[in-house]
């Protein structure tokens, strides 16, 4: 069964309540339709329903909850503890008034408050406009310093990672990790592999060096980073600084760093900075064409995801049932 089929059918098994602030946007419109006939998730969507009706057109959205953050009940006890989370920072009661209105802060104040177990955005919205607001009030799960990102990868050649399927991370968050942040950015890409794809992580810190077969400050970072993980999680298997070939060949690992639990066996590849993630899942995905699902938010208090501007309705279907499953 595909990678995706399976996580499906884990959120099926433990339906979870998902928000889709985007609700007057007709990919949310079709994913949700969808979700709702399949039971992958219990939903609800923001916005004016009778806007989101013009917006649909043929499709009957008689059957979708909407919540209409604007015209609320709820709204104010949203803004009171917006207000709360955010005033030693600045806000002010008028402004969170003002900012639940919004559909993204709505949905956010959802999940905050455990009105929904998890959402789902950014068909329309940036990935900073999505972010900011999960980061400033959802923020950390407790005993993390880091919110993070990876990618599910599913290979066609199966003879990498578990059966294919590997963890790419951080792929889309934090431009450039301090060592601290990176071992964070390992921990949360190992709690990811063990989510979402049922694998026992081996975890690489990759690097353009191996074992100190180069010097340079970028590879000074990834060792002080894989020594704090190791700390952080003396159990989790974990190796660095390994370059990508000594990572996934066992003969190259073995040869460059024998006796590595990880080397030449890695299903979870942590990138030492944002280029060379957010470049690495899309050559992969490009050229060997891999299916790419992400990214997924880790290290997170709630799970909160954000989709490309240039997704389908069926991506955001996928980004559902991923959410559903990191909300078990
Ligand atoms: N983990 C936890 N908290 C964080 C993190 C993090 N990684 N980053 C920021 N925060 C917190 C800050 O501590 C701050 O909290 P506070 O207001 O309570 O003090 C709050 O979030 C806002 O922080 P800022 O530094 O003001 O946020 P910034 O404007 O830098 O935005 C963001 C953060 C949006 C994540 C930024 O780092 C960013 O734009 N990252 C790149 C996103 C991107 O463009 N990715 C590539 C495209 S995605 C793709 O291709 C798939």
């Amino acid at each position: 069964m595909a990678l995706i089929d399976k996580i499906k059918a884990q959120a099926k098994a433990n339906v979870k309540h998902i928000v889709l602030p985007e609700g007057e946007e007709v990919r949310n419109i079709q994913a949700a339709l969808s979700i709702v006939e399949s039971g992958i998730a219990r939903l609800t969507l923001l916005g004016d329903k009778e806007k989101a009706a013009q917006v649909a057109g043929n499709l009957d959205i008689s059957g979708l909850d909407y919540i209409n953050p604007a015209a609320s009940d709820k709204a104010a006890g949203y803004a009171e503890q917006l207000y709360e989370i955010r005033k030693a920072k600045g806000m002010t009661p008028e402004k969170a008034a003002e900012l639940v209105a919004d559909p993204m802060y709505y949905g956010i104040m959802m999940v905050k408050t455990g009105d929904a177990d998890g959402l789902v955005s950014g068909a329309i919205h940036s990935t900073g406009d999505m972010l900011r607001p999960a980061l400033q009030i959802i923020k950390a799960k407790p005993g993390m310093r880091t919110v993070s990102s990876c990618f599910l990868m599913e290979l066609q050649d199966k003879s990498f990672g578990q059966d294919g399927v590997m963890i790419f991370s951080d792929c889309a968050v934090i431009p450039n990790p301090t060592a601290e942040e990176l071992a964070n950015i390992a921990l949360g890409a190992a709690d990811s592999a063990r989510a979402l794809a049922a694998m026992e992580p081996k975890v690489a810190m990759l690097s353009f060096s191996t074992k100190g077969s180069a010097k340079h400050d970028n590879v000074t970072k990834v060792q002080e980073a894989t020594k704090l993980a190791h700390e952080m999680a003396p159990d989790l298997l974990l190796d660095g600084e390994l370059q990508l070939d000594a990572a996934l060949v066992e003969s190259v690992g073995q040869l460059k760093s024998p006796g590595s639990p990880v080397a030449g066996k890695a299903n979870v590849l942590v990138f030492p900075d944002l280029q060379a993630g957010n470049i690495g899942y899309k050559l992969v995905q490009r050229l060997a064409h891999a299916e790419a699902y992400g990214p997924v938010l880790q290290g997170i208090a709630k799970p909160c995801n954000d989709l490309s501007r240039g997704c389908s309705w069926e991506d955001i279907v996928a980004t559902v049932a991923i959410t559903a499953v990191q909300a078990q």
